[in-house]
């Protein structure tokens, strides 16, 4: 357990507050290319308690500015799309993409008056179906090489859900592997030829044994962890009969990503970005070392569980998730339906807006956690010491050439597990259609 007031300063994110200014130092996912698609290509983008408007102008360039009006606070999410920026509809005052704003048509001719008045805007980039946006000082970190990022458009599939909590709890959920185990464990095995698009539904590695069983049997993981230029590496052992080991590797991406397998086929890199302190969304980039991605399965397949426009799932606590005590009788550990992003979900909102840590007792299989929450505070007081280079990913390491981050599961013998895991991935890439060679 942490204190009050040390779980205020990993939670927080609004500027000024201590873990807002560590995430303000990397890119953030800000939508999904997909919202920006219909012939209006504008939509409110509320991000690290920050309210902005995210356009596409009629060239085509991608602004984000601040969404309320710095002459009277209108919204600018109903501002007009003009030359390359947004015209308030209140008195016509004009922004561009910078947050400059370039005419006051009301006020008298010849005024300068609009050379000083800037709203905030921030630089964006897309990549791979997610608009990423910059809210921190300075000049923004290089992307870094990452399957998901490197990988063709054709390979990787972008979605998003929200979450009723806070960021943090959200994350932790991704570094805890012993959870699998429990949270998602299926009473019964489904047919892995039905598990296109879903996580935990593949057979292991190379073999035809269910993942579900797999994690059903062996729910004691020795959970290894060491740090990398990128932040950690999280290696779950599962010691299984017969001299073999069940190696699963994930990862952290500083300061807030996952990097996890999905399937044999494609692995899962996921932001958990704050929205405010209370909220977050999850960003999740599927990526495929095989065939090109099924966007349209993929697509349907969430968009039956989610709402729009704000990608709200549709099981949630106000319908108790689904939760049917009959079917986590027979069918599931939670009661809560196949679909593991439930799973999740509940944990994590479950917990309260934001987790209480000053009660939690953590084990020996929350070392990812415990690590994780040391390297957020180390970050936290480089900042404070002014050594933003010190951060992971911020100046030491050469950013854009780190690859990877290896993200599967293997089955070898108990003695040669980590050449195996190796082996796996290296194999994996060979094979790989796109140049996914480390
Ligand atoms: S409030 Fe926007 S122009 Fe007046
Ligand atoms: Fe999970």
């Amino acid at each position: 357990m942490i204190s009050q007031e040390l779980n205020d300063q990993l939670t927080r994110v609004n500027p000024g507050q201590p873990a807002g200014e560590v995430l303000r130092c990397y890119w953030q996912p800000a939508a999904l290319s997909d919202e920006l698609a219909g012939p209006r290509p504008v939509v409110p983008v509320t991000l690290l308690g920050e309210q902005l408007v995210l356009f596409r102008d009629n060239d085509g360039a991608l602004g984000l500015i601040g969404r309320h009006c710095p002459h009277r606070g209108a919204d600018l999410c109903y501002g007009r799309r003009e030359d390359n920026g947004l015209r308030c509809p209140f008195h016509g005052w004009h922004f561009d993409r910078t947050g400059q704003c370039i005419e006051q048509p009301g006020e008298p001719e010849g005024s300068r008056m609009h050379e000083q008045i800037r709203t905030a805007a921030y630089p964006v980039v897309e990549k791979n179906g997610i608009i990423f946006a910059y809210l921190g000082p300075g000049d923004p970190p290089p992307f870094p090489n990452f399957d998901c990022f490197r990988a063709p458009g054709t390979h990787v599939f972008a979605f998003k859900g929200l979450w009723e909590c806070n960021w943090l709890q959200a994350m932790e959920v991704g570094i805890d592997p012993a959870h699998a185990s429990f949270l998602h464990r299926f009473l019964q095995d489904e047919d892995p030829k039905d598990s296109y698009g879903k996580q935990f539904r593949d057979s292991a590695a190379d073999t035809n044994i269910p993942m579900t069983k797999l994690l059903r049997d062996y729910p004691r993981p020795e959970i290894r962890v060491d740090e990398t230029d990128f932040g950690l590496k999280l290696t779950a052992l599962r010691a299984m009969e017969n001299g073999l080991t069940h190696v699963r590797v994930t990862n952290q991406i500083f300061p807030q990503a996952i990097c996890i397998p999905m399937s044999r086929e494609m692995t899962i890199t996921q932001w958990h970005v704050p929205i405010d302190d209370e909220t977050c969304y999850w960003y999740s980039m599927f990526t495929s070392f095989t065939q090109p991605v099924n966007k349209e399965l993929m697509r349907e397949q969430r968009l039956k569980e989610h709402r729009l426009p704000d990608y709200a799932p549709l099981k949630n606590k106000r319908n108790d998730y689904g939760y049917d005590p009959a079917e986590q009788a027979r069918e599931t550990y939670t009661g809560m339906g196949l679909d593991i992003n439930v799973h999740d979900q509940w944990a994590v909102e479950s917990m309260g807006r934001i987790q209480d840590r000053t009660q939690e007792h953590l084990g020996k299989t929350d070392v990812g956690i415990i690590r994780y929450r040391r390297m957020l505070r180390a970050a936290i007081a480089a900042l404070e010491d002014g050594d933003e280079a010190s951060l992971p990913m911020r100046g030491a390491a050469d950013v854009a050439a780190l690859a990877g981050p290896l993200s599967n599961d293997a089955i070898a013998d108990s003695a040669d597990w980590e050449a195996a895991s190796l082996r796996a991935d290296a194999e994996r890439r060979a094979a790989c259609p796109w140049d996914a060679k480390l």
